[in-house]
């Protein structure tokens, strides 16, 4: 087990340290249920667009040398559906070359390469057949599970089904804040189980493509808490939002049974035996907590917000690293001692670099002492991000890269939290920031 002991917090000496980044969000250049939303009068901030992003598609070269400037080991990178098959049945030999080439940029600088299958994008005839409300869908996305595997198992070995998926599905279906825009909460529900059997059958597919391939899913945990703690009915919303939002799929995992229930609302419940033990390591993304109360008087009675004089990100974001902590408490009793924990994606809207470096160590030391007090396995850290992108409905205001991206010229900057990562790279272990020389 990783020990520790001082001040010094060694890395254990299996770690992935690196970074986060997904296709859309960086690439340029896609056709996707997103591009089409984008173009929508005030669909985003600043009517900004993903048409360039940070040109990542061309510039993966000058990225991954960063990468290997940052001393990182590790990076997740996300494969774009809609170019790897533009039609149904139709493979892009091209997008697979790049893709391949990408990959192997990163093998060839030493970065281990975790691949997501899909990061809230879908191709336009997925999105127009219903998208994974429709179970032909859910078949044709465990279809390119399997033809991603055949293209590229030879090269990849860690594997993430899908990126946050009742954020998706929330979004999606619930507010309908993003593609396709529909708002209806028992739909958004459905959508919840629904994701589920998608990644319970593509976790299958590409165990069997390579049984030592070591595949999870992307989770977005979030802390909960009553906004009044004297509310019985604030408590009574915090739980459940606690156990739809965080812990559902956990428990879909070790059961087999899709269990989604909101009293008086929606209730979703299924044997669904390919969740079953559909999980080698647990990949979570981490970046703040809500505070939650019951208006009965609005459409979704439930409403999120933040302690007043919190600090805060660019985005009102709380910066709560404490959260961490009774998070990895409850992995450890939902019996996730002998897997590893990875952050897979832990970040902040920062443009003037003032709060990065807290929030790094921070996060970083709860992670790795939480760990060990519940008695996990810390599997790695990847920061979200590595350069700016396009950060879906508020466009490129919000700076969450370890690397400034100009977005006339598309020149990178490191920013000064970069030396700082880099500096924990290089001597495999945490240290206060004022310690650091940049
Ligand atoms: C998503 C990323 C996003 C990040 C910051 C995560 O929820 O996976 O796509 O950019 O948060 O908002």
């Amino acid at each position: 087990m990783h020990k520790i002991n001082g001040p010094f917090i060694p890395f254990p000496e299996k770690f992935w340290w690196g970074t986060s980044l997904s296709a859309h969000q960086a690439e340029g250049g896609n056709n996707n249920s997103w591009t089409r939303w984008e173009s929508r009068p005030k669909a985003i901030k600043n009517q900004d667009t993903s048409a360039r992003a940070a040109e990542h598609w061309k510039r993966f070269e000058e990225d991954f040398d960063n990468l290997v400037w940052l001393n990182a080991n590790a990076h997740r990178l996300s494969l774009e559906w809609s170019r790897l098959e533009p039609n149904p049945g139709e493979w892009n030999k091209g997008a697979e070359r790049t893709y391949r080439e990408m990959i192997s940029a990163l093998i060839r600088r030493k970065i281990h390469p975790i691949v997501c299958l899909f990061h809230f994008t879908l191709p336009l005839w997925v999105e127009d057949a219903g998208g994974f409300e429709n179970t032909e869908m859910i078949n044709a996305f465990v279809r390119f599970a399997s033809r991603a595997q055949e293209a590229f198992g030879d090269l990849v070995q860690d594997w993430l089904t899908m990126n946050e998926p009742v954020v998706y599905a929330l979004g999606a279906y619930g507010a309908g804040v993003t593609p396709p825009g529909i708002k209806s909460l028992p739909r958004a529900l459905k959508t919840v189980g629904l994701l589920m059997k998608a990644h319970g059958d593509a976790y299958h597919v590409l165990k069997a493509g390579d049984p030592k391939s070591q595949v999870s899913f992307a989770h977005h945990l979030r802390v909960f808490s009553a906004r009044r703690s004297i509310s019985p009915t604030d408590h009574l919303m915090r739980k459940l939002a606690d156990q739809v939002f965080n812990w559902s799929w956990y428990q879909a995992i070790q059961t087999g049974r899709i269990q989604i229930n909101v009293p008086g609302v929606f209730k979703f419940e299924e044997s669904n035996p390919s969740s079953f033990g559909a999980l080698d390591y647990v990949g979570f993304n981490y970046y703040s907590r809500d505070l939650v109360s019951l208006n009965p008087f609005t459409e979704q009675k439930i409403i999120l917000s933040s302690p007043k004089g919190a600090s805060k990100t660019d985005m009102g974001w709380e910066i709560y690293p404490e959260g961490l902590d009774p998070l990895l408490k409850r992995l450890k009793s939902l019996g996730f001692a002998n897997v590893p924990i990875v952050i897979t994606e832990n970040g902040l809207a920062d443009a003037s670099d003032s709060l990065r470096h807290d929030f790094i160590y921070s996060h970083l030391k709860t992670f790795l002492e939480s760990c060990e007090r519940h008695g996990l396995t810390p599997g790695g850290y990847l920061h979200w991000s590595l350069i700016d992108n396009f950060e879906w409905i508020d466009g490129y205001y919000p700076r969450f890269g370890l690397f400034e991206v100009d977005y006339v010229s598309q020149k990178r900057t490191a920013r000064q939290s970069a030396h700082y990562f880099r500096h924990l790279g290089q001597i495999w272990g945490l240290v206060p920031p004022a310690q650091t020389e940049s």
